[in-house]
């Protein structure tokens, strides 16, 4: 898992890489607010690391910035972003720790906020947490806590961080009983995507961010649904936009995660026993893509969905680069989704598909899940 990182290959997108640093257009900028506690700006363009100290002079006034990376995000585009910090007239410090899953836990996040205080980060100050799901989430959680809250800003540099981590306010470390098990909500001051940085990212790590754009087609988004894959490619811009106004649909209603934003786990309590399964040597994007597949023909099999949606998902995987089929068995999966922490009590609610763009939310016995995997998994 450590290896599939962010910078170790590029793609063939010249032109994306070329633009990189160039100054923005303001017309390719694309802003989403959200109406959340505190609301934000979530602001997409190519280009935008050079332009984050002029947009947050304007957001978050005169303070101190501590940029929070990881080791092979900071070598990237840590400097761009200090630099513009540092130009726009903040106090700019750096906190880099190593990369990988492994290092969101408790042991980090305690260095972490060791470092804040011997700082003297105040109140007043903002955390800038730049790099891709676990950068994200850890320097969230540290915001949360320290002082009891301070402000921070996401500069999400992955794909999936863009279109689902970085935005919404979940923030959170791994504890050894499994991933997110401690954190917080915490809603960022503003989130600044530069889709450039998407040029950096293995082609495994673009798949799996397309795995949750999947999951907005699958959910609301026919016409997106049918154009993937051309899409990813043709307009990132849109892509991660788009992506964004679909998960603000679900937050803003229920920012605790209580009703409608457990649309979002499309895919995901099948997908989240799959990684527990393979000790989390698949990806996060692969497990869920494998999920909505095996909900998909779930749901088909119960004359729930409409005939040919789970074959349209699996078509569709398959052009993402994405597994379609779960390596481990019912059985397996059922008891792996029984430590899963999203099971309420003796019940589990799952997402159920009926068309693409049209799905549901059903709380059934957590026993009823196996009868439920048995279906999606079968030939
Ligand atoms: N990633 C799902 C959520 O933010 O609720």
């Amino acid at each position: 898992m450590d290896e599939r990182r962010q910078g170790t290959r590029f793609s063939s997108d010249a032109e994306g890489a070329g633009a990189r640093g160039t100054a923005v257009n303001p017309t390719d900028e694309r802003i989403v607010h959200f109406d959340t506690s505190p609301g934000y700006d979530v602001h997409v363009a190519p280009g935008l690391l050079s332009s984050c100290g002029a947009i947050l002079s304007d957001t978050l006034g005169r303070c101190m910035m501590v940029v929070v990376s990881d080791d092979t995000v900071a070598g990237l585009y840590l400097p761009a972003v200090h630099a513009s910090l540092e130009d726009a007239g903040f106090d700019v410090i750096d906190y880099v720790f190593p990369h990988g899953e492994r290092n969101k836990g408790l042991d980090t996040l305690a260095g972490l906020l060791e470092f804040l205080a011997t700082h003297r980060v105040s109140r007043s100050d903002c955390i800038v947490a730049l790099g891709g799901g676990v950068v994200g989430d850890l320097a969230g959680f540290a915001a949360a806590v320290y002082l009891r809250g301070i402000r921070f800003v996401q500069v999400p540099t992955t794909l999936l961080a863009a279109v689902d981590a970085s935005i919404g306010g979940k923030t959170g470390v791994d504890l050894s009983a499994g991933k997110n098990m401690a954190g917080a909500f915490h809603q960022p001051s503003a989130v600044i995507c530069d889709t450039d940085t998407f040029d950096t990212l293995p082609p495994e790590l673009v798949s799996e961010g397309a795995a949750e754009v999947l999951k907005y087609g699958v959910l609301r988004d026919p016409d997106l649904f049918d154009r993937l894959p051309h899409v990813m490619h043709a307009d990132r811009v849109d892509v991660v936009a788009r992506c964004v106004e679909h998960k603000r649909h679900y937050v803003e209603p229920d920012e605790q995660d209580h009703g409608a934003r457990r649309f979002l786990n499309l895919g995901h309590t099948v997908g989240h026993a799959i990684e527990l399964c393979s000790g989390y040597s698949l990806y996060h994007g692969e497990a869920v893509a494998m999920g909505m597949a095996c909900v998909a023909r779930s749901c088909e099999r119960a004359g729930e969905a409409r005939p040919g949606t789970s074959e349209r998902i699996e078509t569709t995987c398959m052009a993402l680069s994405l597994p379609t089929r779960s390596p481990y068995d019912a059985a397996e999966l059922f008891a792996a989704a029984a430590s899963d922490k999203k099971r309420e009590g003796d019940e589990i609610t799952i997402v159920g598909i009926r068309d693409i763009g049209q799905c549901f939310l059903r709380t059934m016995p957590f026993a009823g899940l196996e009868d439920f995997l048995v279906r999606g998994l079968g030939e």
